[in-house]
């Protein structure tokens, strides 16, 4: 039944870390923005620029402009940098530990069906899911040493998940499949469900290792699981299907890469790269699918529409229009995604919440500042994929701790950023009337500037990123940091004279100001650091980084409660170790200090992964960090011969699984510190 397995593979455009850049607007580069800037920094302080102008050959904007007034205290950074590495193991600083918990498989309810590659899509939905992404950490009581985890799972890589992958040449994204090129459908089920996010209930033992409860808490939510749609595009004829004709409903969360925690401590996972899961066979596609990658295309990333059977949770991730209507078809099912879906782990028998008025793009997480009572809430988000935006939510209603819930986040106005050359930014509303979204010019009303998020951003005049990242707030002095993880498609025709990064392999971090509070619609805006070598890459100061701190592609991103900034890197599995990337060594995780720049390396990862989530215990005493697609440099011929580059975490013969690891000290201590 299950043979032959033909290895199916997908167009590179639909796989992992390859947003497609879809971007057609005339917008100001980011890069422009900072050469301009840069000119005006260098006539203000002219001797760094002139230092740094004759280190690289090239003008680059440093800066301390938000560190004016008053230094605050550092935080400290106690630790032993450890070196880059290119092991197939997890290393951290002399005098901490490490334990690799979790791992994809690992039963959390139901029936406790253990791990295997035999394991059936049901079990799947008992189990942890794979590609660990972000994650929380929620106490239960006050405890530091007994809580809800709850981490993303952005997707999968098949072969290393189902027994008729074995022997078959498949790489990262490949996927058995029958001559016909349909699907297994059991094995469709098992991908869809180990995507989405685990809640664990998990509790420190007696000689710090961590360990899995059973509880009623655990619970998985999936690609399948029932999710309500709230906020302006609920309900319109957007995201009417043959599912939910009245467009209240959809099924799953797919690609959840970063997450969020709200001030009413539920969690928010993000919708990253979920467009290339459909396939439309339609002829024209309009901008509510083509401005996020949606072709004309009959495939999609993993070809579940095509699961023997037809079964309908499978089949609507072909969006062709077949039915005579949108309530008989799937032609809407893409704009049920590309949310925040909002989850309470505290209560297991909770619905899922799609956030519409988030706005729906590549979210690759949230980061909600501070909140105040009687204030708005605010929250920022960016859209992951190369020019696009970072955008920031602010909230009708005042929070009231006595009544917060998540339906704040479904009255209010969403904005987007705009980086002027003179250090100042703007923040564009994306509201019926402001910045051009009219009828007139093709913004029918809020739900349709929603769906149409980056058109509408687009047409307000927001600056194109380098692929915006996770974002932080420092709880000292409210600066928003982003990272920029890199954009190797700015061409030298995008580059300026004076833009040293045309082809921008190594990322940076920038940071903003409100003036004012979070609901601020100007801000001041620095370059915190350009990561790079040696020889490229400069801190807050200006200063090239030594060996310690040089990383590559920032992507993950924390300030703990002291302030310490983590930084974690996400070089590609196709790129790393090797070129440009040689320096780095496999992906790390360091912590910087905001006040004077310093950069300490705290953690390197195992071969073909990258380091993405981080939570700690109210305590500061157990941090968790995930490790995400080990061996996926491992190739199709490799594969088919056993030969993998990583066996990592149990090592042996073993397949690599993504998990997450438990860090602690032996003296107990805050971690970092
Ligand atoms: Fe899922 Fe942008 O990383
Ligand atoms: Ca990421
Ligand atoms: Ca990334």
């Amino acid at each position: 039944m299950n043979q032959p397995h033909e290895p199916g593979h997908v167009n590179p455009i639909l796989a992992a870390g390859d947003e497609p850049a879809s971007n057609e607007s005339h917008n100001a580069y980011f890069g422009d923005i900072l050469e301009a800037r840069m000119n005006r920094r260098t006539l203000l302080r002219g001797s760094l620029a002139v230092a740094v102008a004759s280190a690289m050959a090239t003008s680059l904007p440093f800066g301390r402009a938000l560190a004016a007034g008053a230094p605050l205290a550092s935080p400290h950074i106690g630790f032993q940098a450890i070196p880059v590495s290119t092991a197939d193991s997890v290393v951290v600083p002399e005098g901490y530990r490490v334990q690799a918990f979790i791992p994809w498989g690992t039963p959390i309810s139901g029936s406790m069906p253990a791990s295997s590659l035999e394991a059936s899509g049901e079990d799947q939905g008992h189990q942890v899911g794979s590609h660990h992404d972000g994650m929380h950490f929620f106490p239960l009581g006050d405890s530091s040493r007994d809580g809800l985890l709850v981490l993303n799972h952005e997707y999968v890589e098949p072969r290393f998940m189902h027994a008729a992958a074995q022997g078959l040449a498949l790489d990262s994204e490949g996927f058995p499949q029958h001559e016909d090129g349909t699907r297994d459908a059991d094995q469709v089920r098992k991908e869809l469900n180990a995507h989405g996010v685990t809640v664990v209930r998990v509790q420190a033992g007696e000689a710090g290792q961590w360990q899995v409860i059973e509880d009623e808490h655990n619970r998985r939510i999936t690609g399948l699981t029932p999710m309500r749609l709230a906020g302006p595009v609920a309900g319109t004829e957007h995201v009417v299907t043959k599912y939910s004709p009245d467009g209240s409903m959809t099924r799953g969360t797919l690609n959840n890469c970063s997450n969020g925690v709200t001030p009413w401590n539920t969690y928010l996972a993000a919708e990253e790269n979920w467009s290339g899961y459909f396939a439309n066979e339609d002829a024209e596609i309009d901008r509510r699918q083509a401005r996020f990658g949606i072709q004309t295309r009959s495939e999609g990333r993993y070809q579940w529409h095509r699961a023997e059977g037809g079964a309908d949770e499978f089949v609507r991730f072909d969006a062709t229009s077949r039915g005579a209507s949108p309530s008989e078809d799937y032609r809407n099912e893409p704009h049920t995604f590309g949310y925040m879906t909002e989850i309470d782990p505290y209560d297991p028998e909770s619905t899922p919440v799609k956030r519409t008025h988030l706005g729906r793009f590549a979210h690759e997480g949230v980061i909600f500042a501070p909140a105040v009572e009687g204030q708005p809430v605010v929250c920022y988000s960016g859209d992951d994929a190369r020019f696009e935006y970072i955008y920031k939510f602010v909230s009708a209603r005042p929070y009231q701790a006595a009544t917060a819930d998540g339906s704040l986040l479904d009255e209010g106005t969403l904005y987007v950023a705009k980086f002027n050359d003179d250090g100042s930014g703007e923040w564009l509303a994306l509201a019926p009337g402001e910045n051009g979204l009219t009828p007139e010019n093709g913004f029918a009303d809020l739900a349709d500037i929603l769906v149409n998020t980056r058109s509408a951003a687009d047409h307000a005049g927001a600056t194109k990123m380098d692929r915006p990242e996770w974002g932080a707030v420092d709880p000292a002095t409210g600066q928003v940091y982003f990272t920029l993880t890199n954009n190797t498609r700015r061409s030298e025709e995008q580059r300026d004279a004076a833009n040293p990064r045309a082809e921008n392999h190594f990322g940076h971090i920038i940071r903003w100001q409100e003036e004012g509070t979070h609901a601020a619609e100007r801000f001041q805006w620095d370059i915190f650091l350009l990561a790079g070598d040696r020889e490229s890459g400069r801190d807050m100061n200006g200063e090239p980084l030594d060996q310690d701190a040089i990383l590559a592609s920032p992507d993950g991103l924390w300030i703990d409660p002291d302030r310490r900034v983590w930084i974690q890197t996400d070089i590609s599995e196709s790129a790393v170790n090797a070129g440009v990337y040689a320096p780095f060594g496999n992906n790390q995780m360091l912590v910087a200090n905001p006040e004077t720049g310093e950069i300490k390396r705290f953690l390197t990862g195992p071969v073909g992964q990258e380091i993405t989530g981080i939570a700690m215990t109210p305590d500061q005493r157990t941090l968790f960090v995930n490790v995400q697609h080990p061996g996926a440099n491992t190739s199709a011929e490799d594969f088919a011969e056993g030969r993998l580059v990583s066996h990592w975490p149990e090592g042996g013969n073993a397949l690599p699984r993504s998990a997450t690891l438990v860090i602690t000290r032996e003296d107990g201590g805050i971690i970092g510190a």
